[in-house]
């Protein structure tokens, strides 16, 4: 009995300790049992520091350097080289979304196809770079869904090969080019959201890559056994 009244007692002393105080105000700083990051040693934008001779706590970006989704003009501009930006644009047309009104679209759009200059070999080049940097740790270097984290706890990831039946009638496995694009730029289901890191004319370069990709190993199923 004096045990059960002591159990009793500590139980108790528990709950209110953990619920009892909730929505009381003070004006101490809360206790940071996980501090997360609420306390960074950072300068708010907008904001001096004292830390740069010049007061200033915004930097100019570093000489030489460019921030990411800027690019040097390929022809010099009249005005001085100024640095354009392109790549992260959020327009809402197919370009920018995968999206042809509320459907996705096929194809690489027109601001792609139609660029002379742009749209070589060293598009799908480009692509192919670009996939091994950021996809192929999943996805496997030639799309299979079996990249070095499939070692590691990540079964999921996405088999380009076997959505490789470029037949548009095979909805269950075929993916629309607009749509690939989307789970690029916004991340699908387990996989994040690679829009921040990877420019929308990338995006479209990794599209074309992962078609080369399925049309190799669609060949090499057909080809293998009449050797
Ligand atoms: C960290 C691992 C990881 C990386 C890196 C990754 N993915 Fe994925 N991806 C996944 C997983 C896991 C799924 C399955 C998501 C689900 O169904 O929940 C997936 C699914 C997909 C799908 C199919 C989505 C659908 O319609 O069902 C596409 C397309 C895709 N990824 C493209 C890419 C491309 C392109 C890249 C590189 C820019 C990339 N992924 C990078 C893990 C990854």
């Amino acid at each position: 009995m004096k045990y059960f009244f002591l159990s009793y007692i500590f139980v108790g002393a528990i709950i209110v300790s953990a619920f009892g105080f909730r929505g009381s105000k003070s004006e101490l700083p809360p206790l940071e049992i996980l501090p997360d990051m609420d306390q960074q040693a950072k300068v708010k934008y907008q904001a001096s520091s004292e830390f740069f001779a010049d007061g200033r706590g915004a930097r100019l970006p570093v000489k030489g350097t460019l921030p990411m989704g800027f690019e040097i003009p390929s022809k010099p501009a009249v005005d001085g080289a100024k640095p354009s930006r392109v790549g992260f644009s959020s327009g809402l047309g197919y370009y920018d979304t995968g999206k042809m009104g509320d459907y996705y679209g096929d194809g690489l759009p027109k601001e792609i196809t139609g660029d002379k200059e742009l749209f070589t070999v060293d598009f799908i080049k480009r692509g192919e770079q670009r996939y091994n940097i950021n996809c192929a740790i999943c996805h496997g270097i030639s799309g299979n869904g079996k990249g070095v984290t499939s070692k590691y706890g990540i079964l999921t990831a996405f088999n380009f090969q076997q959505a490789g039946n470029l037949d548009p009638a095979n909805a269950a496995a075929y993916r629309a080019d607009g749509a690939i694009f989307d789970v690029i730029t916004n991340g699908k289901g387990l996989m994040g959201s690679y829009g921040g890191n990877i420019t929308v004319q990338d995006r479209w370069a990794i599209v074309a890559y992962i078609r080369t990709l399925q049309f190799a190993a669609q060949e090499s199923k057909v080809t293998l056994p009449l050797q």
